[in-house]
């Protein structure tokens, strides 16, 4: 195994820092807490020591993978296959939401091969050399995953078109009328992308993966599993009903259950609780202001302006990100496709629209129940 590159990259140009996302949030209506400082239920990995705890706790072979059913018996199939036929994996692209099990899912396959496997991200691939360098040190059969592959740069796409389609590099020598293409095989390889917008990436590379699978939020019973493996893996005596409470409010994100897991560990060593039940977990997350439904300050800021400032929506994208002091992109890919998981924000053609559910969850009458009553 080889680790290219681990490091988070930077953010894309569109997209905020954090810390200036924060500073540009719409003042705070006077009964709304503040958020707290760290943001837990980010799906985004940190860098920090739990990134490294994270690893000791990753699920290394399929039975340890919880979930995703359909999505294992795919890749069941595909790696038999493969291996019956003494050929390499087809080419699979991963995409989903942050903290689903990509990069995760990618190791197993790895494993399951039998082979090795090489990590790296599209934007530590900025220059021709550093796509040309991994590939050509490629042995047959190894796993090349490549995260975020939607922010691979122009050269480095046309440098992978011909290593995918045919494990071949044509490199361009000479200058000018002298100019000649040559190819140079590369060992047979399986080409793991991952990405959270799949929708980002250019068709002719989209076209070159021969399996393309979604990654869906988990049930709560599935992330009540994961919950109680890391339990176990951590040292820490979970019974069932304390898992079921943090797996309700991990938002369907085992990256976010272990996170929240690992809040509720600190305040029942600190109460001195010797197990983590239902009230512990409930008590320790509220503490965090993380809601029953996992919800945190900014999804239910998002619903309130919905409801308060525009009768329900529809709302568009803009207004929603300049009324709540959050970027279109964070709005699009972290807080929305939670809302809509579990059905409180609906997207129409004409902006986002707050559902009945969420009017019930945040107090408010909804709509049609406040003409009744006219
Ligand atoms: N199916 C699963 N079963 C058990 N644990 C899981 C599963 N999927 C993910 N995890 C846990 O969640 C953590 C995050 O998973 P992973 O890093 O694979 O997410 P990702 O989809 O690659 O996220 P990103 O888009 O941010 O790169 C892992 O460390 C792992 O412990
Ligand atoms: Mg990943």
């Amino acid at each position: 195994m080889a680790i290219i590159s681990s490091k988070k990259q930077p953010p894309e140009p569109n997209r905020q820092p954090k810390q200036q996302r924060e500073s540009a949030k719409a003042p705070k209506a006077p009964s709304q807490k503040a958020p707290p400082q760290e943001n837990i239920l980010q799906p985004e990995a940190a860098i920090d020591e739990e990134g490294k705890q994270e690893e000791s706790i990753r699920p290394q072979r399929f039975a340890d993978y919880i979930g995703q059913q359909d999505l294992k018996d795919v890749l069941d199939i595909a790696i038999k296959a493969a291996k019956s036929r003494g050929e390499v994996m087809d080419h699979l692209l991963l995409y989903g939401p942050a903290g689903l099990g990509k990069t995760t899912m990618a190791m197993i396959l790895a494993s399951e091969m039998g082979v090795n496997y090489k990590i790296t991200s599209a934007p530590a691939l900025e220059r021709p050399r550093d796509i040309v360098g991994l590939l050509v040190n490629l042995k047959p059969g190894d796993v090349l995953f490549v995260d975020e592959i939607h922010r691979l740069s122009r050269m480095t796409e046309e440098i992978l078109y011909p290593a995918m389609e045919d494990y071949r590099l044509d490199i361009t020598v000479g200058k000018g009328s002298s100019t000649r293409i040559r190819s140079i095989p590369l060992s047979k390889f399986t080409l793991v992308g991952a990405t959270t917008r799949v929708g980002a990436l250019t068709s002719p590379l989209r076209d070159r993966f021969g399996l393309i699978q979604k990654l869906r939020f988990y049930e709560v019973d599935e992330i009540s599993r994961i919950v109680l493996r890391s339990a176990e893996l951590l040292q820490t005596p979970v019974n069932s009903n304390g898992a079921t409470e943090i797996a309700k409010r991990s938002r369907g994100t085992p990256r976010i259950a272990n996170r929240l897991l690992k809040r509720v560990r600190d305040y029942a060593e600190v109460k001195t609780y010797t197990e983590i039940n239902e009230t512990v977990a409930a008590e320790a997350l509220q503490l965090f202001q993380v809601d029953p439904c996992g919800l945190d300050w900014t999804d239910r800021k998002m619903l309130r302006v919905i409801i308060e400032n525009f009768n329900g929506g529809p709302v568009g994208l803009e207004t929603l990100a300049a009324a709540t002091g959050e970027d279109t992109q964070t709005i699009e890919e972290v807080y929305e496709p939670y809302l809509m998981q579990i059905g409180y924000l609906s997207r129409t053609p004409r902006g986002r629209v707050a559902t009945k559910a969420a009017y019930q969850h945040m107090g408010f009458k909804p709509p049609n129940e406040q003409l009744s009553l006219l």
